[in-house]
């Protein structure tokens, strides 16, 4: 990576040539330079999840409904997500209609990040960029954009939706933020990646930044930023019936494509009715855990003992009970005879 202090325009090489850019191409928004903090803190709740296009409707529908924090502290919550409607995330609407009442019940917007930050749904990005534009406080508001635009310009490729990732481009963010105009820094980043550095066309060629860029010299521009595959822990939910009929059980192996494919286990049910044996079916365990690496399993483990052999799918087998250590068998099974 390539520090903010090597940069070959100097330190604050890319922060003027940002400034600079903004000044020339920064969007117009209608809450842009109004000052008011409840204006820009609602601008900002609303581009959360929200398009700029779409919420530019829906900010000037909702400030003329509501103009000030005291007329949404008022407003009735019904009120609020009905202006709301189609934006989604309602949790957003509920949570800004707490914020007004707390706001008005302080006497005013907290001038600080640690007391906006105390504001229910304000976290760190909204309270920096709504400190920064509306009380010129020195800190950087790091949104999508801002990962993006640090993450090709200084050639970072620490994932960014990690805990270290957020270190490194907050501190980055931060080390650059001139403390005199951290208000447009902060919307010059945020517009220079939704309008220049975009995720699929960056406009590199006529880039203010270009020449500093290590992502465009190391051609890696559409490799960055890095993002880390988070794996979804899977719960399922297994059922297992040891059948016991005349010394004999049931057993089959499990199919390739899933978990301890070639491994043995007695009658198996997942997300189906329990099969009809022709007799009343024992609950010996509910609800038992087992933790494999991306996965929960949760088992519930029955005991049936018909007098009629059952007729079973063509997969299991019969296998006297004295000889079941013979077969390899998942732990979660072993754990579950050991119920029997
Ligand atoms: N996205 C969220 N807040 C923004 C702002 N103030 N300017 C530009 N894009 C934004």
């Amino acid at each position: 990576m390539q520090s903010p202090l090597s940069d070959n325009l100097g330190q604050t090489g890319f922060t003027t040539a940002l400034l600079e850019w903004f000044a020339a191409y920064g969007r117009e928004l209608p809450w842009r330079g109004i000052g008011d903090p409840y204006g820009i803190w609602v601008s900002e709740v609303i581009l959360q999840q929200t398009r700029i296009e779409q919420g530019r409707d829906y900010w000037l529908r909702f400030m003329a409904a509501f103009p000030t924090v005291e007329a949404l502290a008022e407003a009735s919550e019904d009120e609020v997500l009905r202006l709301w409607q189609g934006l989604g995330y309602y949790s957003r609407a509920r949570n800004m209609h707490a914020a007004a009442r707390q706001v008005v019940e302080q006497g005013g917007f907290p001038h600080t990040i640690e007391g906006l930050r105390a504001l229910k749904g304000v976290g760190d990005y909204t309270a920096a960029a709504v400190g920064s534009m509306a009380f010129g406080l020195p800190a950087a508001a790091v949104d999508g954009n801002v990962y993006r635009v640090l993450a090709r310009h200084y050639g970072i490729d620490v994932p960014i939706n990690t805990t270290r990732g957020k270190r490194t481009f907050e501190a980055l963010a931060q080390e650059l933020l001139p403390h005199d105009n951290a208000s447009a820094f902060n919307q010059a980043m945020m517009d220079f990646g939704a309008t220049w550095c975009t995720p699929r066309s960056p406009r590199c060629i006529d880039c203010p930044v270009a020449d500093t860029c290590d992502a465009l010299r190391t051609g890696r521009v559409n490799l960055l930023p890095v993002k880390e595959k988070k794996l979804k822990i899977q719960e399922r939910r297994f059922t297992y019936i040891y059948i016991r009929h005349e010394g004999q059980t049931a057993l089959h192996r499990r199919p390739a494509g899933d978990i301890w494919q070639g491994l043995w286990e007695p009658l198996f049910v997942e997300n189906a009715p329990l099969p009809d044996l022709g007799c009343p079916l024992t609950l010996l365990a509910s609800g038992v855990k087992h933790v494999l690496t991306h996965r929960i399993l949760l088992a519930d483990f029955y005991l049936a003992e018909p007098t009629e052999k059952p007729v079973l799918p063509a997969d299991y087998i019969w296998v006297n009970e004295q000889d079941i250590d013979y077969y390899a068998l998942p732990r979660l099974i072993e754990r579950l005879l050991e119920k029997l």
